[in-house]
Protein backbone atom coordinates (compact mmCIF):
# COMPACT_ATOMS: atom_id res chain seq x y z
CA UNK A 1 0.00 0.00 0.00
CA UNK A 2 1.41 3.33 -0.94
CA UNK A 3 1.45 6.30 1.79
CA UNK A 4 0.07 9.45 0.62
CA UNK A 5 0.81 12.00 2.67
CA UNK A 6 -1.54 13.61 4.39
CA UNK A 7 -1.61 17.59 3.42
CA UNK A 8 -0.52 19.70 6.75
CA UNK A 9 -3.61 21.63 8.53
CA UNK A 10 -3.71 25.43 6.21
CA UNK A 11 -1.14 23.94 3.66
CA UNK A 12 -2.68 25.52 1.10
CA UNK A 13 -2.84 29.04 2.86
CA UNK A 14 -0.17 31.70 1.43
CA UNK A 15 1.48 34.17 4.23
CA UNK A 16 1.90 37.70 2.40
CA UNK A 17 2.80 41.13 3.22
CA UNK A 18 0.05 43.12 3.22
CA UNK A 19 -0.99 46.65 1.74
CA UNK A 20 -3.35 49.79 1.96
CA UNK A 21 -4.99 47.63 -0.71
CA UNK A 22 -6.59 44.81 1.75
CA UNK A 23 -7.88 47.62 3.85
CA UNK A 24 -11.24 46.38 3.51
CA UNK A 25 -10.52 42.81 4.02
CA UNK A 26 -8.97 43.58 7.17
CA UNK A 27 -11.35 45.27 8.42
CA UNK A 28 -14.15 42.73 8.03
CA UNK A 29 -11.80 40.06 9.74
CA UNK A 30 -10.77 42.25 12.90
CA UNK A 31 -15.08 43.40 13.19
CA UNK A 32 -15.39 39.38 12.83
CA UNK A 33 -12.91 38.70 15.39
CA UNK A 34 -12.86 41.69 17.97
CA UNK A 35 -15.98 43.07 19.93
CA UNK A 36 -15.13 45.66 22.33
CA UNK A 37 -11.45 45.57 21.24
CA UNK A 38 -12.38 46.39 17.76
CA UNK A 39 -10.05 48.87 16.05
CA UNK A 40 -11.25 52.34 14.57
CA UNK A 41 -10.38 52.50 10.95
CA UNK A 42 -7.82 55.01 11.76
CA UNK A 43 -5.90 52.88 13.69
CA UNK A 44 -6.19 49.91 10.71
CA UNK A 45 -5.18 52.37 8.00
CA UNK A 46 -2.37 53.05 10.46
CA UNK A 47 -0.46 49.37 10.68
CA UNK A 48 -1.74 48.99 6.66
CA UNK A 49 0.88 52.10 5.92
CA UNK A 50 2.98 53.47 9.04
CA UNK A 51 6.90 52.38 9.03
CA UNK A 52 8.47 49.83 11.38
CA UNK A 53 5.18 47.60 10.89
CA UNK A 54 5.55 43.84 9.64
CA UNK A 55 1.79 43.33 8.25
CA UNK A 56 0.92 40.26 6.85
CA UNK A 57 -1.60 38.38 5.50
CA UNK A 58 -3.23 34.75 5.06
CA UNK A 59 -4.64 34.30 1.37
CA UNK A 60 -6.47 30.94 0.74
CA UNK A 61 -8.08 30.64 -2.71
CA UNK A 62 -7.78 34.53 -3.16
CA UNK A 63 -8.99 35.42 0.34
CA UNK A 64 -7.87 36.78 3.06
CA UNK A 65 -8.42 34.78 6.10
CA UNK A 66 -5.75 36.57 8.24
CA UNK A 67 -4.29 39.00 9.13
CA UNK A 68 -1.25 40.12 11.66
CA UNK A 69 0.41 43.16 12.78
CA UNK A 70 3.56 43.83 14.52
CA UNK A 71 5.33 46.86 15.31
CA UNK A 72 8.95 47.05 15.33
CA UNK A 73 10.57 49.50 18.44
CA UNK A 74 13.80 49.25 17.47
CA UNK A 75 15.11 51.57 19.91
CA UNK A 76 13.36 49.00 23.34
CA UNK A 77 14.51 45.80 21.27
CA UNK A 78 11.07 44.75 21.10
CA UNK A 79 8.36 43.82 18.30
CA UNK A 80 4.96 44.14 19.68
CA UNK A 81 2.05 42.15 18.25
CA UNK A 82 -0.60 44.62 17.47
CA UNK A 83 -3.22 42.66 16.36
CA UNK A 84 -3.64 38.98 15.32
CA UNK A 85 -6.41 37.47 13.98
CA UNK A 86 -8.21 34.38 11.65
CA UNK A 87 -11.66 34.99 9.95
CA UNK A 88 -13.97 32.49 12.14
CA UNK A 89 -14.60 30.14 9.36
CA UNK A 90 -10.89 29.31 9.20
CA UNK A 91 -9.84 29.16 12.82
CA UNK A 92 -8.15 25.93 14.48
CA UNK A 93 -6.58 24.80 11.17
CA UNK A 94 -3.29 26.48 11.97
CA UNK A 95 -3.04 29.93 10.05
CA UNK A 96 -2.91 31.72 12.89
CA UNK A 97 0.36 29.52 14.15
CA UNK A 98 1.32 30.17 10.66
CA UNK A 99 1.09 34.02 10.67
CA UNK A 100 2.80 33.96 14.10
CA UNK A 101 6.00 31.97 12.63
CA UNK A 102 6.32 33.92 9.64
CA UNK A 103 6.30 37.50 11.63
CA UNK A 104 8.60 36.23 14.37
CA UNK A 105 10.63 34.93 11.67
CA UNK A 106 10.52 38.64 9.53
CA UNK A 107 12.01 40.24 13.05
CA UNK A 108 15.06 40.98 13.58
CA UNK A 109 14.08 42.28 17.29
CA UNK A 110 15.68 40.04 20.35
CA UNK A 111 12.15 39.66 22.08
CA UNK A 112 8.20 39.76 20.61
CA UNK A 113 5.79 40.62 23.42
CA UNK A 114 2.22 40.68 23.55
CA UNK A 115 -0.79 41.91 25.61
CA UNK A 116 -3.98 39.19 25.45
CA UNK A 117 -7.16 39.60 27.36
CA UNK A 118 -7.12 37.26 30.43
CA UNK A 119 -10.21 35.35 29.70
CA UNK A 120 -8.45 34.85 25.77
CA UNK A 121 -7.93 31.09 26.07
CA UNK A 122 -7.58 30.28 22.31
CA UNK A 123 -5.23 33.45 21.95
CA UNK A 124 -3.14 32.41 24.94
CA UNK A 125 -3.04 28.30 23.97
CA UNK A 126 -1.42 29.65 20.87
CA UNK A 127 1.14 31.71 22.11
CA UNK A 128 1.64 29.24 25.07
CA UNK A 129 2.58 26.29 21.98
CA UNK A 130 4.62 28.75 20.13
CA UNK A 131 6.74 29.52 23.56
CA UNK A 132 5.65 32.38 24.79
CA UNK A 133 5.53 33.16 28.66
CA UNK A 134 3.93 35.06 30.87
CA UNK A 135 5.82 38.54 32.09
CA UNK A 136 3.76 41.01 33.83
CA UNK A 137 -0.16 41.80 34.21
CA UNK A 138 -1.49 45.12 33.49
CA UNK A 139 -4.79 45.43 35.70
CA UNK A 140 -7.72 46.66 34.06
CA UNK A 141 -5.97 47.76 31.16
CA UNK A 142 -9.07 46.50 28.16
CA UNK A 143 -12.18 48.29 27.62
CA UNK A 144 -14.67 46.86 30.46
CA UNK A 145 -11.97 46.60 33.29
CA UNK A 146 -10.60 42.90 32.08
CA UNK A 147 -6.74 42.70 32.89
CA UNK A 148 -3.86 42.11 30.37
CA UNK A 149 -1.69 39.28 30.39
CA UNK A 150 1.69 40.27 28.75
CA UNK A 151 3.46 37.50 27.15
CA UNK A 152 7.04 37.16 25.82
CA UNK A 153 9.38 35.09 23.40
CA UNK A 154 12.91 35.59 23.22
CA UNK A 155 13.80 35.44 19.52
CA UNK A 156 17.77 35.89 19.52
CA UNK A 157 20.33 36.75 21.54
C1 LIG B 1 -6.32 33.50 18.42
C2 LIG B 1 -6.53 33.15 16.94
C3 LIG B 1 -5.77 34.17 16.06
C4 LIG B 1 -5.98 31.74 16.67
O1 LIG B 1 -6.02 31.48 15.28
P1 LIG B 1 -6.16 30.00 14.71
O2 LIG B 1 -5.83 30.04 13.27
O3 LIG B 1 -7.46 29.40 15.09
O4 LIG B 1 -4.99 29.28 15.53
P2 LIG B 1 -4.28 27.89 15.18
O5 LIG B 1 -5.18 27.01 14.40
O6 LIG B 1 -2.92 28.18 14.58
O7 LIG B 1 -4.12 27.27 16.64
C5 LIG B 1 -2.87 26.98 17.20
C6 LIG B 1 -3.09 26.55 18.64
O8 LIG B 1 -3.70 27.60 19.40
C7 LIG B 1 -4.59 27.02 20.38
N1 LIG B 1 -5.99 27.38 20.08
C8 LIG B 1 -6.45 28.02 18.99
N2 LIG B 1 -7.80 28.15 19.08
C9 LIG B 1 -8.18 27.58 20.24
C10 LIG B 1 -9.44 27.41 20.89
N3 LIG B 1 -10.58 27.86 20.33
N4 LIG B 1 -9.46 26.82 22.10
C11 LIG B 1 -8.33 26.37 22.69
N5 LIG B 1 -7.09 26.49 22.10
C12 LIG B 1 -7.03 27.09 20.90
C13 LIG B 1 -4.41 25.53 20.28
O9 LIG B 1 -3.37 25.18 21.15
C14 LIG B 1 -4.01 25.36 18.83
O10 LIG B 1 -3.31 24.20 18.57
P3 LIG B 1 -4.14 22.85 18.23
O11 LIG B 1 -5.23 23.21 17.25
O12 LIG B 1 -3.09 21.94 17.68
O13 LIG B 1 -4.70 22.40 19.55
C15 LIG B 1 -8.04 33.15 16.56
O14 LIG B 1 -8.73 32.36 17.52
C16 LIG B 1 -8.68 34.52 16.51
O15 LIG B 1 -8.64 35.19 15.48
N6 LIG B 1 -9.27 34.95 17.63
C17 LIG B 1 -9.95 36.26 17.70
C18 LIG B 1 -8.96 37.39 17.69
C19 LIG B 1 -8.02 37.32 18.91
O16 LIG B 1 -8.45 37.06 20.03
N7 LIG B 1 -6.71 37.59 18.66
C20 LIG B 1 -5.71 37.60 19.71
C21 LIG B 1 -5.63 38.93 20.36
S1 LIG B 1 -4.35 38.98 21.63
Amino acid sequence: MTDIPKAAPGSRTEIVTATWRDLNAVREIESQSFDLDAWPLIDIIGVLTLPNVIRLKAVADGKIIGFIAVDIRRSQGVAWIATIAVHPDHRRKGIGGKLLEEAEAQSDLARMRLTVRRSNRPAINLYHNFGYREVDIWPRYYKGGEDGIVMEKKLVG
